[in-house]
């Protein structure tokens, strides 16, 4: 779903929309990555990719042109803000998406500006999306559960298979596959920052509906533990526990 909005203007990579449906029966928002922006004509757009799961993504699937939805955002802190290390030219980035993790990659691997190699996992050839658009910004792996297409097995399979090699990794996808990634930065000694999709309800820091445990302690509740939607949804994997 390509939005036309203000919004497009300065969205960093990592950050989502907060889209409410449009039905009284749903007051929640619902938290969608921001896949692309195109800031080429005013207002600019933003591309929203979503998996259909539930009542709010069924009814935005009915959407057609002209119409209009409200949102919110571009909220959270986006994938640079948490970034301790410099990212140069010369730096070798390593994008990992699984699911609809994968998404907020394909803005990321236009905003970096050096080298990227991504590796999405889907469950099968059936599943895969957004192929064409990370082949357009960089090197693209695939891993699939069945092994249908590309290498039959997880992302962290995938990367060890191929020896790839990073100076950074960004990622985002289910737990399961953040638990990996985040063993693999520790064993490799290489950074890692994380996208977290835990469940919201406000997505402007209020509820504490998205709160996941963290080594640090968050500045607004006072405890070991931080907002997704404001403090996040990116971490350094070395700061959440999954
Ligand atoms: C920061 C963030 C970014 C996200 N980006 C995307 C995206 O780019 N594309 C996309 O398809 N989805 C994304 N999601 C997940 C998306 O927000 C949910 O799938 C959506 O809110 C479901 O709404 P619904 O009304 O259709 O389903 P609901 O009726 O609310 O739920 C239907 C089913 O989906 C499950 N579900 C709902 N929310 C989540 C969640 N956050 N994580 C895991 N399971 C969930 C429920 O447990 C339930 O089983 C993101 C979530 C977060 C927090
Ligand atoms: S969703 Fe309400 S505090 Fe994060």
């Amino acid at each position: 779903m390509w939005l036309s909005t203000n919004a497009a203007a300065g969205a960093i990579a990592g950050q989502f929309l907060s889209v409410f449906p449009n039905s009284d029966s749903m007051q929640l928002m619902r938290p969608l990555s921001i896949c692309e922006t195109d800031s080429s004509s005013a207002p600019g757009k933003i591309r929203l990719v979503y998996r259909v799961v539930g009542k709010g993504t069924e009814e935005f699937s009915h959407l057609s042109e002209h119409d209009s939805v409200v949102i919110i955002g571009p909220n959270g802190n986006g994938f640079f803000a948490p970034v301790k290390e410099k990212i140069g030219p010369d730096t070798r980035a390593l994008l990992i998406g699984g699911g609809i993790g994968i998404p907020p990659m394909v803005e990321l691997a236009k905003q970096l500006k050096c080298s990227v190699v991504t590796v999405a996992g889907y469950r099968s050839r059936n599943d895969m999306f957004l192929t064409k658009e990370l082949e357009r910004e960089g090197e693209l792996v695939i891993a699939t559960d069945d092994g249908s297409f590309g290498h039959l097995g997880t992302v962290t399979d995938a990367i060890e298979q191929n020896d790839i090699d990073a100076d950074i990794i960004f990622a985002c996808g289910p737990k399961p596959m953040l638990k990996a990634v985040a063993a693999l930065s520790q064993k490799r000694g290489i950074p890692a920052y994380i996208s977290m999709e835990e469940r919201m309800a406000c997505g402007i820091g209020a509820c504490l509906s998205c709160v996941t445990p963290s080594s640090d302690i968050d500045d607004h509740s006072k405890v070991k533990n931080k907002r997704v939607c404001v403090d996040g949804p990116v971490f350094p994997a070395s700061e959440v526990r999954l």
